[in-house]
Protein backbone atom coordinates (compact mmCIF):
# COMPACT_ATOMS: atom_id res chain seq x y z
CA UNK A 1 0.00 0.00 0.00
CA UNK A 2 1.09 3.40 -0.55
CA UNK A 3 0.21 5.48 2.24
CA UNK A 4 -1.09 9.48 2.46
CA UNK A 5 0.29 10.46 6.13
CA UNK A 6 -1.53 13.55 7.03
CA UNK A 7 0.35 15.30 9.91
CA UNK A 8 3.31 14.95 10.60
CA UNK A 9 3.38 15.58 14.63
CA UNK A 10 3.90 13.00 17.65
CA UNK A 11 1.28 10.26 16.21
CA UNK A 12 2.34 10.80 13.02
CA UNK A 13 5.79 10.04 13.61
CA UNK A 14 4.84 6.46 15.59
CA UNK A 15 2.81 5.71 13.09
CA UNK A 16 5.89 5.99 10.33
CA UNK A 17 8.57 4.72 12.89
CA UNK A 18 5.94 1.12 13.05
CA UNK A 19 4.65 1.69 9.23
CA UNK A 20 8.81 1.82 7.95
CA UNK A 21 10.09 -0.71 10.75
CA UNK A 22 11.14 -4.63 9.85
CA UNK A 23 11.36 -4.33 6.25
CA UNK A 24 7.49 -3.79 6.30
CA UNK A 25 6.50 -3.83 2.98
CA UNK A 26 2.91 -0.95 2.79
CA UNK A 27 5.19 2.67 2.92
CA UNK A 28 4.45 5.96 3.56
CA UNK A 29 4.87 7.87 0.09
CA UNK A 30 3.98 11.08 0.84
CA UNK A 31 2.85 13.57 3.82
CA UNK A 32 0.76 16.37 4.46
CA UNK A 33 1.02 19.18 6.98
CA UNK A 34 -0.16 22.55 7.18
CA UNK A 35 3.35 23.83 7.36
CA UNK A 36 5.28 23.59 4.86
CA UNK A 37 8.66 23.15 6.05
CA UNK A 38 7.20 20.38 8.83
CA UNK A 39 6.16 18.35 5.94
CA UNK A 40 9.89 18.62 4.18
CA UNK A 41 11.37 18.04 7.51
CA UNK A 42 9.10 14.74 8.25
CA UNK A 43 9.70 13.66 4.61
CA UNK A 44 13.06 13.69 4.73
CA UNK A 45 13.06 11.88 8.12
CA UNK A 46 11.07 9.13 6.57
CA UNK A 47 12.68 9.47 2.68
CA UNK A 48 9.19 10.45 1.37
CA UNK A 49 8.94 10.67 -2.15
CA UNK A 50 6.49 14.02 -2.17
CA UNK A 51 5.49 16.67 0.77
CA UNK A 52 2.55 18.96 0.45
CA UNK A 53 0.60 21.80 2.83
CA UNK A 54 -2.56 20.74 1.17
CA UNK A 55 -4.50 18.35 2.11
CA UNK A 56 -6.80 17.32 -0.68
CA UNK A 57 -3.88 17.02 -3.19
CA UNK A 58 -2.48 14.35 -0.28
CA UNK A 59 -5.63 12.30 -0.44
CA UNK A 60 -6.33 12.94 -4.15
CA UNK A 61 -2.89 12.30 -5.22
CA UNK A 62 -3.36 9.16 -7.80
CA UNK A 63 -0.61 7.15 -5.96
CA UNK A 64 -2.72 7.11 -2.83
CA UNK A 65 -3.96 3.93 -2.06
CA UNK A 66 -5.07 4.52 1.69
CA UNK A 67 -5.05 7.59 3.15
CA UNK A 68 -3.85 7.96 7.28
CA UNK A 69 -4.98 10.86 9.73
CA UNK A 70 -2.64 11.93 12.43
CA UNK A 71 -4.23 15.50 12.90
CA UNK A 72 -5.94 17.01 16.20
CA UNK A 73 -9.22 15.54 16.95
CA UNK A 74 -11.00 18.78 15.68
CA UNK A 75 -10.03 18.32 12.24
CA UNK A 76 -10.78 14.14 11.79
CA UNK A 77 -14.27 15.27 9.96
CA UNK A 78 -13.10 17.31 7.13
CA UNK A 79 -10.27 14.43 6.75
CA UNK A 80 -12.82 11.75 6.68
CA UNK A 81 -15.04 13.65 4.49
CA UNK A 82 -12.66 14.77 2.04
CA UNK A 83 -11.57 10.79 2.04
CA UNK A 84 -14.99 9.74 1.18
CA UNK A 85 -15.00 12.14 -1.57
CA UNK A 86 -12.39 11.20 -3.06
CA UNK A 87 -13.41 7.58 -2.73
CA UNK A 88 -9.87 6.90 -0.72
CA UNK A 89 -10.05 3.95 1.84
CA UNK A 90 -9.08 5.94 5.94
CA UNK A 91 -7.81 4.62 8.33
CA UNK A 92 -8.26 7.43 11.57
CA UNK A 93 -6.31 7.97 14.75
CA UNK A 94 -8.71 8.07 18.31
CA UNK A 95 -10.90 9.14 19.03
CA UNK A 96 -12.70 9.48 15.90
CA UNK A 97 -15.17 12.24 16.66
CA UNK A 98 -14.86 15.11 19.49
CA UNK A 99 -19.25 14.06 20.12
CA UNK A 100 -21.35 10.69 18.99
CA UNK A 101 -22.78 13.09 16.10
CA UNK A 102 -19.18 14.45 14.67
CA UNK A 103 -18.56 10.05 14.43
CA UNK A 104 -21.93 9.61 13.03
CA UNK A 105 -21.38 11.52 10.31
CA UNK A 106 -17.87 10.16 9.68
CA UNK A 107 -19.46 6.48 9.50
CA UNK A 108 -22.03 7.61 7.25
CA UNK A 109 -19.81 9.45 4.93
CA UNK A 110 -17.68 6.27 4.59
CA UNK A 111 -20.05 4.08 4.12
CA UNK A 112 -22.49 6.13 1.64
CA UNK A 113 -19.10 6.35 -0.36
CA UNK A 114 -18.22 2.71 -0.05
CA UNK A 115 -14.51 2.93 1.19
CA UNK A 116 -12.60 1.29 3.96
CA UNK A 117 -12.57 2.75 6.97
CA UNK A 118 -10.40 1.45 10.04
CA UNK A 119 -10.27 2.99 13.57
CA UNK A 120 -6.75 3.39 14.69
CA UNK A 121 -7.48 2.02 18.00
CA UNK A 122 -4.31 1.12 18.95
CA UNK A 123 -4.61 -0.11 22.61
CA UNK A 124 -7.17 -2.94 21.15
CA UNK A 125 -3.75 -4.58 19.33
CA UNK A 126 -1.12 -4.86 22.12
CA UNK A 127 0.17 -8.00 22.17
CA UNK A 128 -0.70 -8.63 25.82
CA UNK A 129 -4.19 -7.53 24.69
CA UNK A 130 -5.02 -9.73 22.09
CA UNK A 131 -3.78 -12.49 24.04
CA UNK A 132 -6.15 -11.92 26.84
CA UNK A 133 -8.91 -11.00 24.51
CA UNK A 134 -8.47 -14.57 22.76
CA UNK A 135 -8.60 -16.27 26.24
CA UNK A 136 -11.55 -14.24 27.55
CA UNK A 137 -13.77 -15.22 24.04
CA UNK A 138 -12.72 -18.62 24.73
CA UNK A 139 -14.08 -18.95 27.99
CA UNK A 140 -11.21 -19.16 29.80
CA UNK A 141 -12.29 -16.09 32.75
CA UNK A 142 -16.18 -17.24 32.40
CA UNK A 143 -19.21 -14.46 32.19
CA UNK A 144 -17.28 -11.30 32.21
CA UNK A 145 -18.06 -9.32 35.51
CA UNK A 146 -15.89 -5.84 35.22
CA UNK A 147 -13.41 -4.93 33.41
CA UNK A 148 -11.00 -1.84 34.50
CA UNK A 149 -8.91 0.21 32.46
CA UNK A 150 -6.53 2.48 33.76
CA UNK A 151 -4.38 5.22 31.52
CA UNK A 152 -2.66 8.36 33.19
CA UNK A 153 0.10 10.22 32.34
CA UNK A 154 1.00 14.20 33.47
CA UNK A 155 -0.75 15.40 30.36
CA UNK A 156 -0.42 15.31 26.25
CA UNK A 157 2.49 17.38 24.31
CA UNK A 158 0.86 20.25 22.25
CA UNK A 159 -1.23 22.82 22.53
CA UNK A 160 -4.36 22.06 21.07
CA UNK A 161 -5.10 19.33 23.50
CA UNK A 162 -5.74 21.58 26.18
CA UNK A 163 -8.13 23.46 23.89
CA UNK A 164 -11.61 22.10 24.49
CA UNK A 165 -13.39 23.57 21.51
CA UNK A 166 -10.26 21.72 19.53
CA UNK A 167 -10.09 18.18 21.33
CA UNK A 168 -13.59 17.77 22.54
CA UNK A 169 -12.82 17.52 26.30
CA UNK A 170 -10.28 16.72 27.92
CA UNK A 171 -8.74 13.46 29.84
CA UNK A 172 -12.34 12.04 29.38
CA UNK A 173 -11.95 11.75 25.53
CA UNK A 174 -7.73 11.47 25.00
CA UNK A 175 -7.84 8.58 27.31
CA UNK A 176 -10.94 7.00 28.08
CA UNK A 177 -11.60 6.73 24.44
CA UNK A 178 -8.57 3.79 24.49
CA UNK A 179 -10.05 2.66 27.94
CA UNK A 180 -13.92 2.14 26.73
CA UNK A 181 -13.01 0.64 23.54
CA UNK A 182 -10.86 -2.20 25.90
CA UNK A 183 -13.75 -2.53 28.21
CA UNK A 184 -16.13 -3.10 25.42
CA UNK A 185 -13.75 -5.57 23.77
CA UNK A 186 -13.61 -7.55 26.75
CA UNK A 187 -17.27 -7.57 27.93
CA UNK A 188 -18.35 -8.32 24.26
CA UNK A 189 -18.71 -5.33 21.44
CA UNK A 190 -22.21 -6.67 20.80
CA UNK A 191 -23.46 -6.02 24.44
CA UNK A 192 -25.16 -2.77 24.55
CA UNK A 193 -24.08 -0.29 27.06
CA UNK A 194 -26.83 1.08 28.69
CA UNK A 195 -25.66 4.10 31.03
CA UNK A 196 -22.52 5.98 32.32
CA UNK A 197 -21.59 6.92 36.28
CA UNK A 198 -18.58 9.55 35.93
CA UNK A 199 -17.04 11.51 38.58
CA UNK A 200 -14.76 14.42 36.36
CA UNK A 201 -13.09 17.33 37.71
CA UNK A 202 -9.95 19.84 37.12
CA UNK A 203 -7.90 19.53 39.71
CA UNK A 204 -4.67 20.84 38.41
CA UNK A 205 -4.21 22.58 35.34
CA UNK A 206 -5.66 26.47 34.62
CA UNK A 207 -8.08 24.59 31.85
CA UNK A 208 -11.67 24.41 30.84
CA UNK A 209 -11.53 20.64 30.34
CA UNK A 210 -11.34 17.86 33.02
CA UNK A 211 -7.70 16.85 33.85
CA UNK A 212 -9.12 13.63 35.77
CA UNK A 213 -12.43 11.21 35.28
CA UNK A 214 -13.78 7.96 36.53
CA UNK A 215 -16.43 5.99 35.39
CA UNK A 216 -18.63 3.08 35.25
CA UNK A 217 -20.15 1.98 31.88
CA UNK A 218 -23.04 -0.68 32.55
CA UNK A 219 -24.26 -2.97 29.88
CA UNK A 220 -27.23 -4.90 28.90
CA UNK A 221 -25.63 -7.83 30.28
CA UNK A 222 -24.91 -6.57 33.92
CA UNK A 223 -21.16 -6.25 33.26
CA UNK A 224 -19.72 -2.99 34.42
CA UNK A 225 -16.66 -1.31 32.57
CA UNK A 226 -14.63 0.97 34.56
CA UNK A 227 -11.99 3.69 33.34
CA UNK A 228 -9.59 5.77 35.04
CA UNK A 229 -8.38 8.34 33.22
CA UNK A 230 -5.71 11.37 34.38
CA UNK A 231 -3.78 14.19 33.03
CA UNK A 232 -2.71 14.82 36.84
CA UNK A 233 -0.99 11.62 37.22
CA UNK A 234 3.09 11.68 37.84
CA UNK A 235 5.93 8.98 37.30
CA UNK A 236 5.37 8.25 33.86
CA UNK A 237 2.60 7.00 31.30
CA UNK A 238 0.49 4.10 33.54
CA UNK A 239 -1.81 1.73 31.08
CA UNK A 240 -3.42 -0.81 32.99
CA UNK A 241 -5.78 -3.52 32.31
CA UNK A 242 -7.87 -5.70 34.48
CA UNK A 243 -10.59 -8.05 33.88
CA UNK A 244 -12.47 -10.02 36.01
CA UNK A 245 -14.85 -12.84 35.05
CA UNK A 246 -16.80 -16.26 37.17
CA UNK A 247 -14.03 -18.22 36.22
CA UNK A 248 -10.93 -16.03 35.98
CA UNK A 249 -8.86 -12.78 36.32
CA UNK A 250 -6.50 -11.10 33.83
CA UNK A 251 -4.28 -7.90 34.93
CA UNK A 252 -2.26 -6.66 32.62
CA UNK A 253 0.05 -3.48 32.92
CA UNK A 254 1.49 -2.66 29.39
CA UNK A 255 3.77 0.25 29.69
CA UNK A 256 5.15 1.20 33.11
CA UNK A 257 6.44 -2.27 34.22
CA UNK A 258 7.24 -4.48 31.40
CA UNK A 259 9.76 -5.89 32.81
CA UNK A 260 12.63 -3.93 32.33
CA UNK A 261 14.10 -1.91 34.87
CA UNK A 262 17.72 0.13 34.90
CA UNK A 263 18.91 2.82 37.84
CA UNK A 264 21.28 5.90 36.04
CA UNK A 265 22.86 8.19 37.67
CA UNK A 266 21.86 10.43 34.67
CA UNK A 267 25.54 10.31 33.05
CA UNK A 268 23.77 10.03 28.91
CA UNK A 269 20.76 11.18 29.49
CA UNK A 270 17.89 10.81 26.66
CA UNK A 271 14.64 10.07 25.67
CA UNK A 272 13.55 6.91 28.11
CA UNK A 273 9.78 5.92 27.39
CA UNK A 274 6.78 7.92 26.11
CA UNK A 275 5.37 10.30 28.79
CA UNK A 276 8.49 9.35 31.07
CA UNK A 277 9.44 12.30 33.29
CA UNK A 278 12.85 11.40 34.58
CA UNK A 279 16.25 10.34 32.87
CA UNK A 280 17.69 9.28 36.10
CA UNK A 281 17.45 6.56 39.08
CA UNK A 282 15.40 4.26 38.78
CA UNK A 283 13.80 3.80 35.12
CA UNK A 284 11.09 1.92 33.63
CA UNK A 285 12.07 1.98 29.67
CA UNK A 286 9.97 0.21 26.90
CA UNK A 287 11.70 -2.30 24.82
CA UNK A 288 9.44 -1.54 21.40
CA UNK A 289 7.53 0.81 22.38
CA UNK A 290 5.75 0.79 18.90
CA UNK A 291 5.09 -2.66 19.23
CA UNK A 292 4.09 -2.44 23.51
CA UNK A 293 1.64 -0.09 22.45
CA UNK A 294 0.20 -2.31 19.17
CA UNK A 295 0.97 -0.12 16.48
CA UNK A 296 2.62 -2.73 14.31
CA UNK A 297 -0.46 -5.42 14.92
CA UNK A 298 -2.80 -2.68 14.18
CA UNK A 299 -1.35 -1.41 11.02
CA UNK A 300 -1.00 -5.54 9.98
CA UNK A 301 -4.71 -6.14 10.70
CA UNK A 302 -5.60 -2.90 8.81
CA UNK A 303 -4.14 -3.48 5.38
CA UNK A 304 -4.83 -7.79 5.68
CA UNK A 305 -8.90 -6.35 5.79
CA UNK A 306 -8.55 -3.89 2.91
CA UNK A 307 -6.92 -6.69 0.94
CA UNK A 308 -9.19 -9.34 2.12
CA UNK A 309 -12.33 -7.40 1.54
CA UNK A 310 -13.19 -7.93 5.55
CA UNK A 311 -13.60 -5.16 8.55
CA UNK A 312 -10.70 -4.78 10.29
CA UNK A 313 -10.47 -5.67 14.19
CA UNK A 314 -11.39 -1.48 14.89
CA UNK A 315 -14.02 0.39 12.77
CA UNK A 316 -15.34 3.44 12.37
CA UNK A 317 -18.14 1.70 14.34
CA UNK A 318 -16.80 1.02 17.09
CA UNK A 319 -15.26 4.80 16.74
CA UNK A 320 -18.76 5.97 16.92
CA UNK A 321 -20.03 3.97 20.10
CA UNK A 322 -16.77 5.08 22.32
CA UNK A 323 -18.04 8.20 21.38
CA UNK A 324 -21.53 7.93 22.36
CA UNK A 325 -20.30 6.20 25.71
CA UNK A 326 -17.84 9.26 26.28
CA UNK A 327 -20.93 11.81 25.46
CA UNK A 328 -22.79 9.92 28.29
CA UNK A 329 -19.63 10.16 31.09
CA UNK A 330 -19.59 14.24 29.98
CA UNK A 331 -23.23 14.71 30.30
CA UNK A 332 -23.36 12.50 33.82
CA UNK A 333 -19.83 14.52 35.41
CA UNK A 334 -22.08 17.22 34.99
CA UNK A 335 -25.54 15.87 36.08
CA UNK A 336 -24.20 14.05 38.63
CA UNK A 337 -26.79 11.39 38.01
CA UNK A 338 -26.69 7.73 35.73
CA UNK A 339 -27.01 9.19 32.27
CA UNK A 340 -28.14 7.11 29.03
CA UNK A 341 -25.58 5.76 26.10
CA UNK A 342 -28.06 7.20 22.90
CA UNK A 343 -27.03 4.86 20.28
CA UNK A 344 -28.96 6.09 17.35
CA UNK A 345 -27.50 3.29 15.52
CA UNK A 346 -27.18 -0.09 17.37
CA UNK A 347 -25.86 -3.46 15.46
CA UNK A 348 -25.50 -5.58 18.49
CA UNK A 349 -27.93 -7.68 20.13
CA UNK A 350 -31.15 -6.81 21.50
CA UNK A 351 -30.79 -8.94 24.60
CA UNK A 352 -33.39 -8.29 27.98
CA UNK A 353 -31.15 -6.91 30.92
CA UNK A 354 -29.89 -8.79 33.47
CA UNK A 355 -27.32 -11.21 34.80
CA UNK A 356 -27.41 -15.06 33.67
CA UNK A 357 -28.25 -17.79 36.08
CA UNK A 358 -26.80 -18.82 39.33
CA UNK A 359 -24.54 -21.44 39.49
CA UNK A 360 -26.79 -24.98 40.15
CA UNK A 361 -25.20 -27.72 42.69
CA UNK A 362 -28.13 -29.99 42.70
CA UNK A 363 -31.76 -30.30 41.74
CA UNK A 364 -32.30 -28.45 45.02
CA UNK A 365 -29.52 -26.13 45.76
CA UNK A 366 -27.28 -23.34 44.16
CA UNK A 367 -23.58 -23.55 44.66
CA UNK A 368 -23.04 -20.14 46.63
CA UNK A 369 -19.00 -21.01 47.54
CA UNK A 370 -16.73 -24.18 48.12
CA UNK A 371 -13.70 -23.85 49.85
CA UNK A 372 -10.65 -25.36 51.89
CA UNK A 373 -10.21 -24.15 55.32
CA UNK A 374 -6.87 -23.31 56.78
CA UNK A 375 -7.00 -26.47 58.76
CA UNK A 376 -8.15 -28.41 56.09
CA UNK A 377 -12.16 -28.79 56.11
CA UNK A 378 -14.11 -28.55 52.96
CA UNK A 379 -16.75 -26.07 53.58
CA UNK A 380 -19.79 -25.78 51.11
CA UNK A 381 -22.28 -22.97 51.08
CA UNK A 382 -25.59 -23.64 49.34
CA UNK A 383 -28.56 -21.81 48.96
CA UNK A 384 -31.97 -23.69 48.71
CA UNK A 385 -33.69 -23.33 45.43
CA UNK A 386 -37.53 -22.79 46.88
CA UNK A 387 -36.95 -21.23 50.44
CA UNK A 388 -33.73 -19.56 49.50
CA UNK A 389 -32.36 -20.86 52.93
CA UNK A 390 -28.63 -20.45 53.23
CA UNK A 391 -27.00 -23.22 54.69
CA UNK A 392 -23.31 -24.88 54.59
CA UNK A 393 -22.03 -28.30 55.29
CA UNK A 394 -18.42 -28.97 56.61
CA UNK A 395 -16.11 -31.98 55.29
CA UNK A 396 -13.44 -33.02 57.92
CA UNK A 397 -9.82 -33.14 56.49
N1 LIG B 1 -2.17 6.18 21.00
C1 LIG B 1 -2.71 6.84 20.03
O1 LIG B 1 -3.38 6.28 19.21
C2 LIG B 1 -2.49 8.33 19.92
C3 LIG B 1 -1.46 8.94 20.62
C4 LIG B 1 -1.29 10.33 20.47
C5 LIG B 1 -2.15 11.05 19.68
N2 LIG B 1 -3.18 10.42 19.02
C6 LIG B 1 -4.14 11.17 18.21
O2 LIG B 1 -3.47 11.66 17.06
C7 LIG B 1 -3.99 12.93 16.69
C8 LIG B 1 -2.84 13.92 16.60
O3 LIG B 1 -2.21 13.99 17.86
P1 LIG B 1 -0.64 14.25 18.00
O4 LIG B 1 -0.27 13.76 19.33
O5 LIG B 1 0.09 13.75 16.83
O6 LIG B 1 -0.63 15.83 18.00
P2 LIG B 1 0.56 16.80 17.55
O7 LIG B 1 0.19 18.14 18.03
O8 LIG B 1 1.88 16.23 17.96
O9 LIG B 1 0.52 16.75 15.96
C9 LIG B 1 -0.58 17.22 15.24
C10 LIG B 1 -0.23 17.47 13.81
O10 LIG B 1 -1.33 18.13 13.18
C11 LIG B 1 -0.92 19.43 12.73
N3 LIG B 1 -2.01 20.39 12.98
C12 LIG B 1 -2.31 21.00 14.13
N4 LIG B 1 -3.39 21.79 13.96
C13 LIG B 1 -3.77 21.66 12.68
C14 LIG B 1 -4.80 22.23 11.90
N5 LIG B 1 -5.67 23.09 12.42
N6 LIG B 1 -4.89 21.86 10.61
C15 LIG B 1 -4.02 20.98 10.09
N7 LIG B 1 -3.01 20.43 10.78
C16 LIG B 1 -2.89 20.76 12.06
C17 LIG B 1 0.33 19.75 13.50
O11 LIG B 1 1.13 20.66 12.85
C18 LIG B 1 0.96 18.37 13.60
O12 LIG B 1 1.56 18.01 12.38
C19 LIG B 1 -5.06 13.27 17.71
O13 LIG B 1 -6.33 12.93 17.24
C20 LIG B 1 -4.70 12.40 18.91
O14 LIG B 1 -5.81 12.07 19.73
C21 LIG B 1 -3.33 9.07 19.11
Amino acid sequence: MRIAMLGSGFIARFYADSLHAQRRVDRIHLVYSRTASNAARFATDYGLSYHTADMREAIQHPETDVVLIALPNHQHMEAVLACADAGKPVLCTKPLGRTAEEAKEMLMAVERAGIFAGYLEDLCYTPKFLKALKSVQSGSLGRILWTKSREAHPGPHSDWFWDKDKSGGGAIIDLGCHCVEIGRNFIGKDIRPLEVMCWADTQVHPIDAEDHAIGLVRYANGAIGQFEVSWTFRGGMDLRDEVMGTEGTVWLNSFLRTGFEMFTTGNGGGYVAEKAESDSGWLFPVGDEAHELGYPHMFTDMFDAMEQGREPLETFYDGYVVNAILDAAFASAASKRWEPVNLEIWRGKEEEEGQAGFLVYDDEHYLIKREILPNGDHKLILKHRKTGQISQTVTQS
